[in-house]
């Protein structure tokens, strides 16, 4: 995949229908969704439980465009080569999930796909500077990571901002991951985000048989973005 810096709206399937995955999948898609974000979670490193490798896998059989598997677990390194396997473009583990992010931005890259490092809202800039060049992505957690429908962290945009100054010219993509919405798109953007995650401000309202909701709701956020 060449880079750019276009903006790019990755709906969160943890706010889909978990019964029916495969029309949720297809109908965002359809709708212009650009990345399908998957949040894995471990009941340990955020208190809830969500999707291991063969729900993933199942899940690629539906993406046709690029699927972002986002590991909140701990550890996970023994588990990046499952989720490898099954099917992920771009896989994205937390700075805080154990003492070696740079081994295990090593260990992502070395299956092939791409990798980004993700911060809790806590964790300041900083903490990347020294693994920028193993990262295709830095994933700012607007919220704190565990839930789908929380409230948008405003202190995360002056993080975008520095993590914006501190990679310049490379080409890594800045992706904000909680509570945006028409209103906290522009502001994410403006300071230097160019993925934006959309969980509940993409699915409310709509569902597999009315997909033209999610299509509203996406247009919603890139005419926000456009406007400011
Ligand atoms: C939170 C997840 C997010 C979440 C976003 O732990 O990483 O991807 O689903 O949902 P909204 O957009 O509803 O905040
Ligand atoms: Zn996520």
């Amino acid at each position: 995949m060449t880079f750019d810096r276009r903006i790019r709206i990755a709906p969160s399937i943890l706010s889909a229908d978990f019964a029916d995955f495969g029309r949720e999948i297809r109908a965002i898609e359809d709708q212009g969704a650009d990345w399908v974000h998957v949040d894995v979670m471990d009941g340990h490193f955020v208190p809830n439980l969500t999707f291991g490798p063969p729900a993933v896998k199942a899940f690629r059989r539906h993406v046709t465009t690029f699927m972002d598997v986002h590991l909140m677990i701990a550890p996970v390194d023994p588990f990046i080569q499952a989720y490898a396997d099954a099917g992920a473009d771009l896989i994205s583990a937390h700075v805080e999930a154990g003492p070696h992010i740079h081994r295990t931005l090593q260990a992502i890259r070395a299956t092939g796909k791409m990798s980004g490092v993700a911060l809790n809202p806590g964790t300041p800039a900083d903490a990347v500077r020294h693994v920028l060049d193993l990262c295709d992505m830095v994933v700012v957690m607007s919220v704190n990571p565990g839930f789908g429908g929380q409230k948008f962290i405003h202190s995360q945009v002056e993080k975008i901002a520095q993590l914006r100054a501190l990679i310049g010219d490379r080409p890594i993509h800045i992706q904000v991951d909680g509570g945006v919405d028409p209103v906290t798109a522009p502001l994410v953007v403006a300071a230097g985000a160019d993925v934006l995650v959309a969980g509940s401000a993409v699915f409310s309202g709509g569902s597999a048989d009315a997909p033209e909701v999610y299509g509203r709701n996406m247009r919603a956020i890139r005419e926000a973005v456009a406007a400011n």
